[in-house]
């Protein structure tokens, strides 16, 4: 009687957060919803990521998020920043990486673009203005990607996926960060006209991309017992099989 009770709980819950969720991404004609996403980082919403990662704690936090214990990018060799922003992740990535690692951070929006430009005047991380579904690099040209926050900003997630896919070469990891479907999750999705996800939706689009699901990172233990902070999961190129010999 109880388990029926919390299962209904639950599901009331789902509903309420699936209705409070922005549909924008879904709904609206995909080059328009880009512009919209361009427009609004280019604007005072692209200035206040410049305090959030702060009142996440996750500006703080992605020093050990990235890093040995976590997402460890020793020994490679191009390293790629997807949707920058204002380069939160690039700055630790440029001191994490090998010396002579190439480092790029790439966003659709160029007022983002200026930000980071402005916090990494003296880096080695080169910044580049491109959008993650048609990326102008080759195949299988990076060794490891970052790509925080911006999966929920696809109109096609699963095609901005297989693109990170095609430039990661084989064995390569990626290291994705994004808004999960729960109540502050639904929110976020509300202020920032931005998608929210379950873990089960990103295994499928992920699996769908020949990412496979290596393990999920958690920013904190704390985050880890409350579940909160999105969802952190490093994934792997899934590497071709060796054709048979007989
Ligand atoms: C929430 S911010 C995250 C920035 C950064 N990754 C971080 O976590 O601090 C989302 C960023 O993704 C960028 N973005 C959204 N859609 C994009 C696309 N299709 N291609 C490249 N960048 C995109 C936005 O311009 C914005 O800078």
């Amino acid at each position: 009687m109880a388990e029926t009770k919390t299962a209904k709980r639950r599901h009331l819950l789902r509903r309420f957060n699936r209705w409070l969720q922005s549909k924008l991404p879904e709904r609206a004609d995909p080059a328009q919803y880009n512009q919209l996403v361009r427009e609004t980082y280019d604007g005072p919403a692209g200035w206040f990521t410049l305090i959030t990662g702060y009142l996440t704690g996750h500006e703080p936090l992605a020093k050990r998020l990235i890093g040995p214990k976590g997402f460890d990018i020793r020994g490679c060799k191009r390293i790629l920043d997807a949707g920058t922003g204002n380069g939160r992740y690039l700055r630790i990535l440029q001191r994490r990486a090998d010396p002579g690692a190439l480092v790029v951070g790439c966003d659709l929006s160029l007022g983002m673009l200026r930000r980071a430009g402005k916090r990494l005047r003296h880096s080695r991380a080169f910044l580049v203005q491109a959008d993650v579904n048609r990326l102008p690099y080759p195949d299988a040209c990076f060794d490891a990607i970052v790509f925080g926050w911006v999966l929920e900003h696809l109109p096609q997630p699963l095609l901005g996926l297989r693109e990170l896919a095609r430039v990661l070469r084989p064995g390569g990891k990626l290291l994705l960060m994004t808004t999960e479907d729960n109540t502050l999750g639904a929110i976020t999705s509300r202020v920032y006209h931005c998608r929210a996800t379950s873990r089960a939706q990103l295994r499928e689009w992920c699996r769908q991309a020949e990412l496979l699901w290596h393990r999920e990172l958690w920013w904190s233990r704390l985050h880890q017992v409350l579940r909160l902070g999105g969802i952190v999961v490093e994934l792997r190129r899934i590497k071709a099989e060796a054709p048979d010999h007989d």
